[in-house]
């Protein structure tokens, strides 16, 4: 494995959010942000430049400001940020994302953001309608969201979706993609509603739409974008051609990313091992240290598994040759088996139609 070679991305995790979702168990706080944002982009910066030798000398090809909420963070952090790495880290052409949520929208905030070096936006609509807002406890409603469409057209952009929300029908669900085919939209993430733990969602009695009526969201959704010229790429992603994320792209290809900000994961990869690792998740503690946690080394029959998990995400598969890292032995040989029960492909590293219907399944192959 020649460490030069591995792709790095960089993951900057902006922890603010006004309120807390009932959905929602990413690391965030609801502490507003107080002039904490500068703090927290000088600690960020710190922790990168202590991170020298997991960078080893490679520079990132994306970066992804995500949260939380990225978006109620001043730009003035955001740009200081960047102007600080951009010249010794950062390749020009480098693709940079960040994520805002629709009350944090404007022409001009939008202008401010691609000024400071931001050059894709991904905006949290979840839904354009109202009853399924107040379902999801969100802190915006249509019209809010119908504005903030409209300010990102014409922008390099990427917008998600949640189905599956408490109240949803096929019909309203059309409603919601067919605003994000009006707006010429290049890109959408589409999630179903997933109940985790330690969400008061998971305490509460929910009636959510039944297993028939969630297979016709999805078939709505192929008919309807494939129509309209997007195409599907992974299991929530859908682009017009040429528009996928490249920051994905690599968490999926297997390709090395350093988190930083609190609660950010990292996947790194040197000459003797494959690691995984965390950040410490309160903010004040990781403004005052940039603590690592949490650190495994991914090898054997686990580094088999999260091969699996990454790459046969990405619809109709990839070149050998674009996997990041080297395919062991072991997974070879699982992969064979596969093939032979007609779940995986021949020719290239990635699930047949019937392997991807199943993809839980298919993956049970490498366990
Ligand atoms: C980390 S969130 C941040 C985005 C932004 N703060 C927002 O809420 O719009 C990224 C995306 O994950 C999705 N998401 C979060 N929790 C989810 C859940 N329990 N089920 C399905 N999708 C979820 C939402 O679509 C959300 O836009
Ligand atoms: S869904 Fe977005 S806005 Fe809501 S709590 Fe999670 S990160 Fe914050």
């Amino acid at each position: 494995m020649l460490l030069n070679k591995i792709p790095l991305s960089l993951y900057v995790h902006l922890p603010w959010c006004e309120t807390q979702c009932p959905y929602c168990d990413f690391s965030i706080t609801t502490d507003p942000v107080n002039g904490n944002d500068a703090r927290l982009a000088e600690a960020i910066l710190k922790d990168i430049n202590q991170s020298k030798d997991l960078i080893a000398g490679r520079k990132f090809k994306t970066i992804y400001f995500g949260g939380g909420t990225p978006s109620l963070a001043s730009t003035k952090s955001i740009k200081h940020i960047l102007d600080s790495i951009k010249d010794k880290f950062l390749y020009k052409e480098a693709e940079v994302t960040l994520e805002m949520n629709p009350n944090d929208v404007s022409g001009d905030r939008i202008d401010e953001l691609l000024m400071a070096g931001i050059n894709r936006i991904s905006l949290g609509i979840q839904s354009y309608s109202n009853k399924e807002l107040q379902a999801l406890g969100r802190n915006h409603d249509r019209e809010s969201g119908i504005k903030a469409t409209r300010a990102l057209e014409g922008i390099n952009s990427t917008i998600d979706l949640i189905y599956g929300i408490e109240k949803q029908t096929p019909k309203s669900f059309t409603t919601n993609l067919e605003k994000i085919i009006q707006s010429n939209i290049n890109h959408l993430s589409l999630y179903q509603l997933t109940i985790e733990p330690n969400t008061i969602f998971y305490k509460k009695e929910l009636e959510l739409p039944s297993e028939e009526e969630i297979e016709k969201i999805e078939l709505i959704a192929k008919n309807l974008l494939e129509k309209n010229g997007y195409k599907q790429y992974e299991v929530s992603s859908w682009s017009k051609p040429g528009y996928e994320s490249r920051h994905n792209m690599n968490y999926w290809q297997f390709g090395d990313f350093l988190g930083v900000g609190p609660g950010s994961h990292s996947k790194i990869s040197n000459e003797e091992r494959i690691i995984r690792f965390r950040k410490i998740k309160p903010l004040e503690g990781y403004i005052q240290n940039q603590r690592s946690t949490d650190l495994k080394n991914i090898a054997n029959n686990d580094l088999d598994i999260d091969l699996a998990m990454n790459l046969l995400r990405i619809k109709n598969g990839l070149q050998q040759q674009d996997v990041a890292t080297t395919l062991p032995a072991s997974f070879l040989k699982k992969y064979q088996r596969g093939v032979d029960e007609g779940l995986l492909l021949k020719d290239r590293i990635g699930a047949t139609q019937k392997g991807y219907q199943f993809l839980n399944e298919t993956i049970q192959l490498f366990f």
